[in-house]
């Protein structure tokens, strides 16, 4: 069923969880999201990156993710991530995104409270959540040697709430160590930082980047008031290797497609159920 994402993350966060958020690149991928979030009677998110978005069939998934996300047993909402394209955004909330993280976080403050407020006049007649991040998370990066050399564009709790005050934004993406894909070296979170934004803003946070997290980090983010965890190179990984071990045994016996389809169905429900059983509060 159609729910706002603020509303969905709230009710997570009031039931002592956080709501899980997964990359979506393709229907199968989500319908085994929706299947595994019913599994457990949850509200989840699928995210729709802006690269998938403007391909030439991103509109179609999200259209066809609206037809899922509508007849589904559980809240689930649908989150154009990471975007700063405005004609995209429009395009994209028109096809069926509900929720939509305007991200001008590589701009500079000024810049990138200037797109959240564009976004928000853009979008005033659709009902569509935004959420903002503040602060630059880096792609595969070593954040310790980026923090250590000051250059890490970790979010500034003091400038969080001024951020919020200004956009009136949703939901806030926070950069306290995470890196999206890869992280060099073990992964350092900065839990203080986290707490002194926490003390700052009166909405929920989200964790960008929690593949390579141990779950004992992200229990404790979701206690310092984040609601909202993102997921994407755990669940394509675990996908993708699933299918490197299925597909020589199908295309040995009559190409069967349909076999394949289904192991990576399941290998995606699996993969989203551990998760979600994993985030709930210390
Ligand atoms: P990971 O690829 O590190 O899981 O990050 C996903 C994400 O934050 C999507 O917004």
């Amino acid at each position: 069923m159609r729910t706002r994402l603020d509303t969905l993350v709230r009710s997570a966060q009031s039931a002592g969880r956080a709501a899980g958020a997964f990359t979506c690149y393709d229907l199968t991928t989500a319908a085994a999201v929706v299947a595994a979030a019913a599994d457990r009677d949850e509200g989840v998110v699928l995210l729709v990156s802006p690269s998938t978005a403007a391909t030439t069939y991103g509109q179609t998934l999200v259209r066809a993710l609206r037809t899922l996300a509508d007849h589904a047993p559980v809240p689930v909402s649908i989150q154009l991530d990471h975007a700063g394209d405005l004609d995209l955004i429009l395009r994209t909330v028109e096809a069926g995104a509900d929720a939509v993280l305007v991200d001008g976080s590589k701009g500079g403050y000024a810049a990138n409270v200037a797109l959240v407020l564009q976004a928000r006049e853009l979008l005033a007649d659709h009902d569509v959540a935004l959420e903002a991040e503040l602060g630059r998370i880096e792609g595969n990066e070593d954040v310790a040697a980026l923090v250590a050399a000051g250059a890490a564009g970790l979010t500034d709790p003091a400038q969080a709430k001024d951020f919020v005050a200004q956009t009136g934004v949703d939901l806030l993406a926070v950069s306290i160590g995470n890196v999206h894909g890869s992280y060099l070296g073990d992964p350092v979170i900065d839990h203080e930082r986290l707490d002194a934004i926490a003390a700052e803003v009166d909405l929920p946070l989200v964790l960008h980047g929690a593949s390579g997290l141990s779950p004992l980090t992200v229990r404790r983010c979701i206690t310092s008031g984040v609601g909202k965890i993102n997921v994407n190179t755990e669940l394509r990984t675990a996908v993708l290797e699933r299918l490197a071990a299925t597909v020589p045994a199908a295309l040995a016996h009559g190409a069967n497609l349909e076999s394949v389809m289904r192991s990576w169905s399941d290998e995606a429900r699996n993969q989203v159920s551990q998760i979600l059983s994993s985030l709930v509060a210390e």
